[in-house]
């Protein structure tokens, strides 16, 4: 999907489309709108008035030119309520237009304009890439291995401004909404892809090579590597796979920051999980293949990180293991001892996300980092507790907290808060070893957080569950097809743009 913005007047554009908007309630358009059902001799305004369209958000109506202005068609998109409508909703009015547009045959190029910018009121830069976010996400189709390709939807999209003094915004807006996007669609590609592809050394090879386009710096950590280093607790869950573990290093550290200290990312990177041992029932197992989507939020927020060129150190770490049961597997009893020294016993191989980030985390305390945040598909619970209107937020640090929910309010990847209690930590103590890798069924959204937070040394941290957020098996959100959502990628980037230790 390629995004551009000219100066001139909407009407006079020979696209494909051109796609105007419509609060709800208005009977009396303005602005481009207004413009365009003058040119079509009021056929906007008695569309409305027969009740064809209310300008409800999520609608469209589809209308034709007949050689009255040098575009063919006139697609309205509804804006919804004026005093609810935010950033939002202009990805959601964009993505909404890309959708209906994506059905008409005819329609391969299209022009816009920035939703939101006119008479709402809100910034014309933000507008601008909400407007190239929700019409590039909504774009996105997952990797296919049929022979007869789908047919793709519009490739082309114009923004018209009338105002020549906002164009330079318009451009940067774009800019920007369009490497964030493509950044979304990337996790989504990684997510999506079957877990015989995508193994931990091929997902390895592929944020290379993300990293050698954009100039992050690469490198991985094998299995010897993480043994000499005494990773035992996140190579235990490596031992029943033929695939072997890779823990994928991405830094940013733009000229003078190289000694600052970094905000670090670190994401889950389970590339199957069948539970080993504790092998899960076999209906629905293969979604699993989404169990590294905290790994893909975090190898796609540093593609966009670097390509936006945030002026701070960040660090992305992943540890990608597969969870195979085998002849060779660990096993429930077993007992590891990891790189900070600490011992866990093993109650469930099918609690193997947290052992992963126990070791990562213990790993990350040598960059002295300002904050570490992780994200992982971490419990079914949290799927049960929350749905799939937020990922469940847990931190030892108001700070960081702080950050994060203003990083969710401002991209709409919604967080909500959940306790860390201490008593929680009495449900994971265990008899032979510090702590036990699952506290049972009561409490274990607490219990998946208190295990990992054992491991952090010292730093700022938080912790999020986005078990429910990573994949969607409806339609409901244009801008988020059904499959792998990307979530997780705007709330990084976000939170690497604004955070600051303090
Ligand atoms: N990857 C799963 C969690 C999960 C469940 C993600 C559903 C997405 C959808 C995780 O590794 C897991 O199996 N967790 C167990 C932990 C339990 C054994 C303590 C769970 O939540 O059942
Ligand atoms: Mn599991
Ligand atoms: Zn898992």
């Amino acid at each position: 999907m390629q995004l551009n913005v000219i100066q001139g007047d909407i009407a006079a554009q020979a696209a494909d489309a051109l796609v105007v908007n419509l609060f709800e309630g208005v009977t009396e358009p303005g602005g481009a709108t207004g413009a365009l059902d003058q040119a079509l001799d009021g056929a906007v305004r008695a569309l409305i008035a027969a009740g064809d369209f209310t300008g409800k958000a999520g609608t469209t109506a589809l209308l034709y030119t007949n050689g009255k202005i040098p575009a063919a068609r006139i697609l309205l998109v509804g804006l919804g309520k004026a005093d609810k409508f935010d950033l939002k909703g202009v990805r959601k009015a964009a993505a909404t237009a890309y959708k209906a547009l994506s059905k008409v045959k005819g329609v391969q190029q299209y022009a816009t304009i920035v939703h939101g910018a006119g008479i709402a009121g809100l910034e014309t830069q933000p507008a601008a890439q909400a407007v190239a976010e929700g019409s590039a996400l909504a774009a996105y189709q997952a990797p296919n291995y049929k022979r007869e390709k789908p047919e793709a939807g519009p490739q082309q999209c114009t923004i018209v401004e009338f105002d020549a003094a906002k164009v330079e915004q318009i451009q940067t807006g774009i800019q920007r909404g369009q490497a964030i996007a493509e950044a979304v669609c990337h996790a989504r590609d990684y997510v999506s892809e079957p877990p015989n592809v995508l193994y931990p050394v091929e997902f390895a090879r592929r944020a290379q090579a993300m990293a050698d386009a954009v100039g992050l710096k690469f490198s991985v950590l094998d299995e010897a590597e993480m043994q000499a280093l005494g990773m035992n607790i996140l190579l235990a869950v490596s031992q029943g796979s033929e695939r072997e573990a890779q823990l994928i290093i991405l830094e940013h550290a733009p000229a003078g920051t190289e000694d600052q200290a970094p905000l670090v990312l670190v994401g889950k990177g389970i590339t199957f999980d069948t539970g080993g041992i504790s092998i899960k029932p076999s209906a629905d197992m293969w979604a699993m293949k989404n169990d590294m989507s905290g790994a893909a939020a975090v190898i796609g927020a540093m593609e966009a990180i670097a390509r936006l060129q945030v002026p701070r150190r960040v660090l992305g770490l992943t540890p990608c293991v597969e969870n195979m049961p085998d002849g060779k597997a660990f096993r429930p009893g077993d007992i590891f001892t990891g790189i900070t020294g600490k011992s866990t016993e093993i109650i469930s191989t099918d609690a193997e996300g947290r052992l992963v980030l126990a070791d990562t985390l213990g790993y990350v305390a040598r960059y002295n980092p300002a904050a570490v945040v992780d994200l992982a598909t971490l419990t079914g619970a949290i799927v049960i507790a929350l749905g799939s209107q937020a990922a469940g937020l847990f931190s030892n640090n108001e700070n960081v907290e702080a950050a994060l929910m203003a990083s969710a309010a401002r991209t709409g990847e919604r967080l909500w808060p959940m306790p860390m209690y201490d008593e929680y930590m009495d449900d994971i103590k265990s008899d032979m070893a510090e702590v036990k890798n699952s506290g049972g069924r009561t409490g274990g959204v607490a219990t998946s957080a208190k295990f990992i937070e054992h491991f952090t040394e010292g730093y700022p941290w938080a912790h999020l569950d986005i078990a429910a957020m990573a994949w969607t098996s409806n339609d409901k959100d244009p801008a988020t097809p059904k499959g792998a959502t990307g979530y997780g990628v705007r709330l990084l980037v976000d939170l690497a743009q604004t955070f600051s230790a303090s």
